[in-house]
């Protein structure tokens, strides 16, 4: 099937899917964005995604291109025009198109793009058998790491630095010793106790979407949680560790930086709390 992408008002063959050079998310990474995630045809977590995306719009001060529910109406038309049953949706807002000027331009309209992607598997088997490995690397990124923005330079350091050790994700960790999050996923440890434990929400993190389901689905299995920040030596002595994002899920992390967590197996609340989320997810809402 053909791929179709959108950009401002038209759906097109993803190949002529372009955008202004002068356009300020090239420029200025000045932009937002959102991914969201299609499993077995029904959108994961749909409401959260916008309702962040008009935060993140919200702090930046940046319009919305359209009426939210129009926007949302978009992204259902473009899944379906490229009959997406497994996969995601990329959706990014920029301040718009103007001649290069630091400072906000006047009567600018937002630029609006959505790309689509299918997924054969969210998870390899292997990774969800033996669990996935992660390095920590220094957390880099500016302060306001809770709005969605297009400025992802020192996530993509990370990510690259993560392959190049043949691991899956990099742990960022900030200059107290803690965990902030992965560089594209929330990061969290169960205890030896059986304690759920991930960062709280503020600046440092981006406030997952599936992180906050996942909180919702611990607590009403009656799973403890404590949302407080982990340094990397207390990860190692957890039983557990996993990270979460849109499309995966919840996924074991069972190695940092070379050393084993726990008995070194995806652990049983992990794997709990990743198919309480996938029922979730395909329940919540409909396609
Ligand atoms: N990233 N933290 C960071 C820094 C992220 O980039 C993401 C998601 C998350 C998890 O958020 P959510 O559960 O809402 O997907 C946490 C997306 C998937 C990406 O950039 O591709």
């Amino acid at each position: 099937m053909a791929r179709w992408a959108y950009v401002n008002g038209r759906y097109l063959p993803h190949a002529q899917a372009t955008v202004h050079v002068e356009d300020r998310g090239f420029q200025f990474a000045d932009g937002v964005y959102e991914v969201v995630t299609i499993l077995d045809g029904h959108f994961a977590d749909l409401n959260g995604h916008m309702e962040r995306l008009g935060r993140s719009l919200a702090e930046l001060r940046m319009d919305w291109p359209a009426a939210p529910r129009v926007v949302e109406r978009i992204l259902r038309e473009l899944a379906r025009r490229n009959g997406l049953v497994n996969g995601s949706i990329y959706l990014q807002i920029t301040r718009g198109v103007a001649p290069r000027d630091f400072k906000f331009p006047a009567n600018t309209k937002p630029t609006l793009v959505m790309t689509a992607k299918r997924v054969a598997a969210f998870a390899k088997p292997e990774q969800l058998e033996q669990g996935v490995a992660v390095v920590t690397v220094p957390d880099i990124r500016w302060g306001r790491r809770d709005i969605k923005t297009v400025g992802l330079l020192a996530p993509v350091l990370a990510k690259q630095q993560a392959a190049e050790s043949g691991a899956y994700e990099a742990w960022l960790v900030d200059t107290d010793g803690t965990v902030t999050e992965g560089s594209s996923s929330n990061a969290w440890i169960v205890t030896r106790g059986g304690v759920l434990v991930t960062r709280p929400p503020s600046h440092t993190i981006l406030n997952g979407i599936t992180r906050l389901s996942l909180l919702r689905l611990a607590t009403e299995r009656g799973i403890p949680v404590e949302e407080r920040p982990f340094t990397v030596e207390e990860a190692l002595s957890a039983g557990e560790a996993f990270v979460s994002s849109a499309g995966t899920f919840a996924l074991p992390v069972t190695r940092i930086d070379g050393r084993p967590v726990g008995d070194g197996k995806p652990g049983a609340v992990t794997m709990a709390l990743r198919q309480a989320y996938l029922v979730y997810a395909k329940g919540s809402t409909a396609g």
